[in-house]
């Protein structure tokens, strides 16, 4: 295997931010595909000029026919090493375009062969926590169970506990279970990526994700809590019979728990994440003039470091020397 020996996460943050300054121009637009749009065209062009021999993975849009990149695309030079590439230019697309909080741009790369496919299975169950109660959360209990655990192993009272949950009508139930126990919940109309990290993020309130929400997400959110520490554990969540019959076919077990390790088999993983719009994990692109200013979570996995990386960029500079036009929305 040709195991990537360069920290390749300080040249994908490259291709983060692009999709970030991009996406960004289209704040409170109302124009989701516009914002897909203008991240992918820009993501795409950065992770080309990345030395490596890329396929994507997990790839973003299928779900609800966006610009993507797609599935099994190659990126890179071409050249050593090869890897595995899971991408989702904007995870909160309809947040940039409504202007809401918490929308980031990640890619995530670990060695070939490496990362999970959930072929056509689009939802998976989820639950995401901080190292602090990392060792004790489990996907099969009950979300009272798993509440009760995080508040002993942090400390706290139940009644401290917060949970990030996915505001959607198929959670009903859960928010009803987490209710009656008197735990707090942070709903979030989108993004469950920067809802799982923020469990990781010390400073941000949040303790615990549980529900279900996109596939590619999960896998991303595994490659980001590898790097970052914590636990992350998730299933297939099929919509219906036919999805659930496909599995059979495909000897996708549905009952599975599917563990970090399952999700990214790789210890040697890469991440990158840029704030789009403002949010409690990263702040939003700032258009000053010449001047756009960004900020970058940017993480390895066998290093175990973390940077945050606040960025300057000049749009009319770039725009001589990288045909990524970032002074406006044009796309
Ligand atoms: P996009 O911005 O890529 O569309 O994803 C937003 C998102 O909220 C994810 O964070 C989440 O995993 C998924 O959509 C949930 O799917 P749905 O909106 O169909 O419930």
């Amino acid at each position: 295997m040709n195991v990537p020996d360069r920290n390749m996460a300080l040249e994908l943050v490259r291709a983060t931010e692009a999709a970030a300054m991009s996406a960004g121009r289209w704040m409170g637009r109302g124009d989701k595909n516009a914002v897909d749009r203008a991240a992918v065209n820009a993501m795409r062009y950065m992770l080309n000029t990345v030395s490596m021999d890329g396929v994507v993975v997990i790839g973003e849009g299928e779900k609800d026919q966006a610009p993507m990149l797609f599935n099994g695309e190659k990126l890179g030079l071409g050249c050593e090493p090869k890897v595995d590439i899971a991408v989702d230019p904007v995870d909160g697309t309809t947040l940039t375009a409504l202007g809401r909080p918490n929308a980031v741009s990640v890619v995530a790369v670990a060695e070939s062969g490496t990362l999970y496919s959930p072929k056509h299975i689009f939802y998976m169950n989820k639950i995401a926590t901080g190292p602090e109660a990392g060792d004790v959360i489990d996907i099969e209990l009950s979300a009272t169970e798993n509440i009760k655990r995080v508040a002993k192993a942090k400390r706290k009272a139940v009644e401290d506990v917060t949970v990030v949950v996915l505001d959607r009508p198929r959670h009903e139930e859960l928010i009803g279970e987490i209710r009656s126990l008197g735990a707090r919940i942070k709903l979030i109309p989108d993004g469950d990526v920067a809802g799982a990290l923020m469990t990781c993020k010390e400073d941000s309130g949040v303790d615990l994700l549980l529900g279900i929400g996109g596939s590619p997400e999960a896998v991303i959110s595994a490659c980001a809590i590898k790097c970052i520490g914590g636990n992350f554990q998730c299933k297939l969540w099929p919509r219906n019979e036919e999805e659930r019959v496909r599995c059979l076919e495909l000897g996708m077990d549905v009952d599975k728990v599917l563990y970090i390790d399952d999700l990214v088999r790789s210890d040697n993983v890469f991440f990158a994440a840029t704030g789009v719009t403002d949010g409690e994990l990263l702040k939003g692109v700032r258009y000053g003039g010449e001047a756009i200013f960004t900020h970058s979570l940017v993480m390895r996995s066998k290093s175990g470091t973390v940077r945050y990386v606040e960025a300057i960029h000049k749009s009319r500079k770039l725009y001589e020397i990288s045909g990524v036009d970032y002074r406006t929305s044009q796309i």
